[in-house]
């Protein structure tokens, strides 16, 4: 486990490291190092591509970019975590292909679509030399896709002599992850890696994409643990969800006719109406409809800084994702459960698409070092497997750092 200034410490190391992996590929220095977080997710799972509001924090895992521009079209991007290079220009991304005409590799899609989707917005995308590295786990419902492109956004944008707003470059991103790569996903994870703020929760609403960001109570830390478990299915179940939220909404409007989404569903309709519903819907829906109501009524608490009563809020949103939404697995049942049950610990659910990954949890600041430690132990003795679980520290969105920057070690 680390502390606020080991993890600053690790972050600068990730920035320096990747600093001199482009010394190292390129022969000369980088221009500048992009580096945009992860997220974790308070409350409001699975509401944002209906319309509602989410609380994400940006966590300090995050991804690295070290860049300059190269003197041609062409841009050259090496993947660290992979040891592997790619290589497109603009004429050969459209066909999501290298210069050499082989398809892209998975993680080469993430940036090339951000360098679609700027050439689709009018922005200018010159060839790029990059190295890359991340600290956000993987599939492990931290955002590491959000991460990646967000910072490869940054990275065009600085070598272009442009800028964005961090909503626009968001939505950017997210366009390049729904109509490039292919995953549906709503804006909640580009929206907190673009926009989060150091020590703050971000209240989103995900309709009109205004926000505002929260402090966390003195004395409040959240904790993210790792199941370790990863579940190669989770982009179709993802889609097959918001295929049904869909379902669920056209079947709504023939008695609500005004309604755009589940989120303009009240629960009391939604109590009346949901009888007619096909089972399935019904139980998908109602997870939305009543996690809607419990963002905004933790909000409010939130300001209060009645934190038992949020985290009885978060508690009930997994046993929803579980029950209703079915995103749920036993490895993460166990990790909530082991949780809530420990001193300290106001409340724990998984976080992100769920299906493995992770969970996050609201832990008392000054028994926090005894949580992780008792997890760590219930869950090895209940799901017989290792979790990581550390302390995350909300962080800043997505920016620049310049090498003189990072001498000095401004990260926060
Ligand atoms: C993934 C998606 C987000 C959101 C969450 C579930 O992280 O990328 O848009 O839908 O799942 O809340």
């Amino acid at each position: 486990m680390h502390n606020t200034q080991e993890l600053r410490t690790i972050a600068v190391d990730t920035a320096s490291r990747v600093a001199e992996i482009f010394l190292r590929r390129f022969g000369h220095a980088c221009a500048g190092i992009a580096r945009a977080p992860g997220r974790v997710n308070l409350l409001g799972e699975h509401v944002d591509y209906n319309d509602g509001f989410v609380l994400p924090a940006a966590t300090d895992r995050a991804t690295y970019v070290a860049f300059a521009a190269s003197d041609s079209q062409e841009s050259q991007l090496w993947a660290q975590d992979y040891q592997q290079e790619t290589r497109f220009s603009p004429q050969s991304l459209q066909e999501k292909r290298s210069i050499a005409g082989t398809d892209l590799p998975a993680w080469g899609k993430y940036p090339a679509g951000v360098a679609w989707a700027l050439m689709q917005a009018s922005l200018p995308v010159s060839g790029l030399k990059a190295a890359y590295a991340s600290d956000v786990p993987r599939g492990a419902g931290l955002s590491s896709s959000a991460s990646v492109e967000l910072a490869f956004a940054m990275a065009w944008l600085h070598i272009g002599a442009a800028s964005l707003a961090p909503m626009e470059l968001a939505r950017l991103c997210q366009q390049a992850e729904n109509r490039y790569v292919g995953v549906n996903c709503g804006i909640m994870d580009q929206a907190a890696s673009a926009c989060s703020e150091h020590g703050r929760v971000m209240h989103l609403d995900c309709r009109s994409l205004e926000y505002q960001t929260l402090p966390l109570p003195e004395g409040v830390v959240i904790v993210v643990a790792d199941s370790g478990v990863r579940h190669t299915l989770a982009g179709s179940a993802y889609n097959d969800r918001r295929a049904v939220c869909e379902q669920a909404v056209a079947l709504l409007k023939r008695h609500l006719p005004g309604i755009r989404a589940l989120r303009d569903v009240s629960p009391a309709d939604f109590n009346r109406l949901a009888p007619d519903m096909p089972h399935e819907v019904q139980m998908r829906a109602r997870h939305v409809v009543q996690e809607i109501d419990r963002t905004q009524r933790a909000v409010k608490l939130l300001r209060s800084g009645d934190m038992r009563a949020f985290g009885a809020l978060m508690n009930e949103c997994h046993a929803s994702l579980r029950d209703l939404y079915e995103v749920s697995c036993p490895e993460l049942d166990v990790l909530t459960s082991v949780a809530q049950s420990l001193t300290g610990c106001y409340g724990a659910r998984l976080t992100g698409a769920g299906f493995g990954g992770c969970t996050v949890n609201l832990v008392e600041g000054t028994q926090a070092n005894a949580f992780v430690q008792a997890l760590r132990r219930g869950y090895k003795a209940s799901a017989q497997r290792h979790a990581e679980i550390y302390i995350c520290t909300a962080s800043q969105g997505a920016n620049i750092l310049t090498p003189s920057e990072l001498a000095g070690q401004k990260m926060t």
